[in-house]
């Protein structure tokens, strides 16, 4: 199918990962195109290689075979650094278990991107910790620390930290996985939101037929591999 390149923000390519002395297959030549502003869900019973391949896409692992395209990098081909470079830059990761610093505040976590990215001034990093808690109505919790938060509330932080240095994609692990119904939907509705109104590009793993289909598009695994790969009638 023809495509623009521009238009896709992300190219799998062929892309097989074996894990070592077990040679656990956990994916076998999986292609999917991402493109700019997609919601793309990431389904499958457990164990099909649904973290593997977020891993993967965020440059956390690297793979056995095939390619990885990302906003024109080929990041199978990068140096450890320029991965982690890349990942600092252009990549947001929202995980299951929040992964918040406890010794922390949340305007520090959230503030964590910009300081290792280290290009903007500290009032300028505190304006932007300030807008993104407000993006994700956490603005009056500035100085709490996570240990004082619901869980709910500690994934609208991480979602403020992912988000914090604009990245070109979210990756989310299981972020309702770890919440209660009411939570995880208004994760999810904070998830749209971010998708709908900053055009944010994001791929997001659930176990949740409800949570999957809040997002554009859901991609069916099984066994290391595409088994379909369809868009969500809202
Ligand atoms: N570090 C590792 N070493 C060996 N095998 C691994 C490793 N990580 C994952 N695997 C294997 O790869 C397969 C895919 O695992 P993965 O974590 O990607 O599944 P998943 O779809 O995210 O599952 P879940 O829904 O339970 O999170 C599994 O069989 C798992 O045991
Ligand atoms: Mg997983």
């Amino acid at each position: 199918m023809a495509s623009s390149p521009s238009s896709q923000l992300l190219q799998i390519e062929a892309v097989a990962k074996t894990y070592g002395e077990h040679q656990v297959k956990a994916l076998s030549a999986v292609s999917i195109n991402i493109a700019r502003g997609e919601f793309v869900s990431l389904m499958g019973a457990s164990g099909c290689g649904k973290s593997t391949l977020l891993n993967l896409i965020a440059g956390l692992d690297t793979a056995s075979s095939g390619r990885i395209i990302f906003d024109g990098a080929d990041v199978t081909k990068l140096t450890d650094e320029a991965v982690t470079a890349l990942r600092a830059k252009k990549i947001g990761f929202v995980f299951q278990f929040f992964n918040l610093l406890s010794t922390l505040t949340v305007a520090e976590n959230v503030a964590l991107p910009l300081e290792l990215g280290g290009t903007t001034s500290a009032a300028d990093r505190q304006k932007r910790v300030l807008e993104m808690l407000a993006e994700v109505g956490m603005e009056n919790r500035l100085n709490f620390y996570p240990a004082q938060l619901s869980g709910g509330e500690m994934q609208r932080v991480a979602i403020a930290r992912a988000l914090v240095h604009k990245p070109e994609l979210i990756v989310a692990d299981e972020p309702t996985g770890n919440l209660d119904s009411e939570n995880g939907l208004k994760v999810l509705e904070l998830l749209k939101h971010l998708n709908k109104s900053l055009n944010q590009t994001i791929v997001m793993a659930t176990h949740s037929e409800e949570a999957g289909a809040v997002g554009d598009r859901i991609i069916r695994m099984k066994d290391g591999l595409v088994v379909s790969d369809s868009l969500v009638q809202h």
